[in-house]
C-alpha cells in the first residue's frame, strides 16, 4: 500500500510513521512526503531517508480551491492508498476531503470532541483539564470532527505550562499515531454509521 504524508513544519509525528513502517516492516511503503511550506523541517528528514518529497506552496495560489486542485494533483501522482495529514496546517476544502473520504488520517492533540482547532494545550490548561491527550480520526469536511480511530490520554500535572503538557501528550502521539496508521493498512478499520469499527486481525 501507498501511503503519502502531507507536513508543514517538524514533522517528529511523520518521522515516527516512517520509522515504525521500516522498523516494523509494514507492508506499505511511505510513497511521498509533501509539505506546503517549502521550508518545513520534515523534509529533510524525508529526503535523508530517500523519499521522495514534493512542495505545494500554498502562498502561490490565489484561492483555497486552487491550492487544494494543485495539492490532490500533486498527490495523486504517487497512487495512495492512504493520505497521512501530520502536522498539517491548512484548512482543507470539501471536494478536497471528499475526494479522499475514508482514506485520510488527522491527528489532533486533544481528546476530541474537546478542544478543537489551534491552541488546544493552552485550551486544556484554561479550562481546568485533569485529562488531555490526542485523537487520530479520519478528516471529513468539519474541521476536526471525523470519525474517531484511536486516542491517548496524558494526566494534567500540577504545574504544568503548555510546553510541558504538549511534550507530554507529543511523546503519545508518535506511538499512537504509528499504531492508527497501521490498523488502517491492514484492513482493520471500517467506518459504520460515522463511527469507526476496529476489526480484530487474523
Ligand atoms: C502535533 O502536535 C500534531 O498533533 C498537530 O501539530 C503537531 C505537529 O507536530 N496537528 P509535528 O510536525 O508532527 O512534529
Amino acid at each position: 500500500k501507498n501511503i503519502v504524508i502531507l507536513i508543514s513544519g517538524r514533522g517528529s509525528n511523520m518521522e515516527a510513521v516512517v520509522r515504525a513502517a521500516e522498523m516494523d516492516a509494514w507492508p506499505a511503503r511511505i510513497a511521498a512526503v509533501i509539505s506546503n511550506k517549502p521550508e518545513a523541517k520534515g523534509l529533510e528528514f524525508a529526503q535523508a531517508r530517500g523519499i521522495p518529497t514534493a512542495v505545494v506552496a500554498n502562498k502561490q495560489y490565489a484561492t483555497r480551491a486552487e491550492f487544494d486542485a494543485a495539492l490532490q494533483e500533486t498527490i495523486d501522482r504517487f497512487a495512495p492508498d492512504l493520505v497521512v495529514l501530520a502536522g498539517f496546517m491548512r484548512i482543507l476544502t470539501a471536494p478536497f476531503v471528499e475526494h479522499y473520504a475514508g482514506r485520510m488520517l488527522n491527528i489532533h492533540p486533544s481528546l476530541l470532541p474537546l478542544f478543537p482547532g489551534l491552541g488546544t494545550h493552552q485550551g486544556a490548561l484554561d479550562a481546568g483539564a485533569t485529562e488531555h491527550g490526542a485523537t487520530v480520526h479520519f478528516v471529513t469536511a468539519e474541521l476536526d470532527h471525523g470519525p474517531i480511530v484511536a486516542q491517548a490520554r496524558v494526566p494534567v500535572l500540577p504545574g504544568d505550562t503548555e510546553d510541558t503538557l504538549s511534550a507530554r501528550v507529543l511523546v503519545e502521539e508518535h506511538k499512537l499515531y504509528p499504531h492508527a496508521v497501521r490498523l488502517f493498512i491492514e484492513d482493520r478499520l471500517s467506518i459504520e454509521h460515522g463511527e469507526v469499527r476496529i476489526l480484530h486481525g487474523a
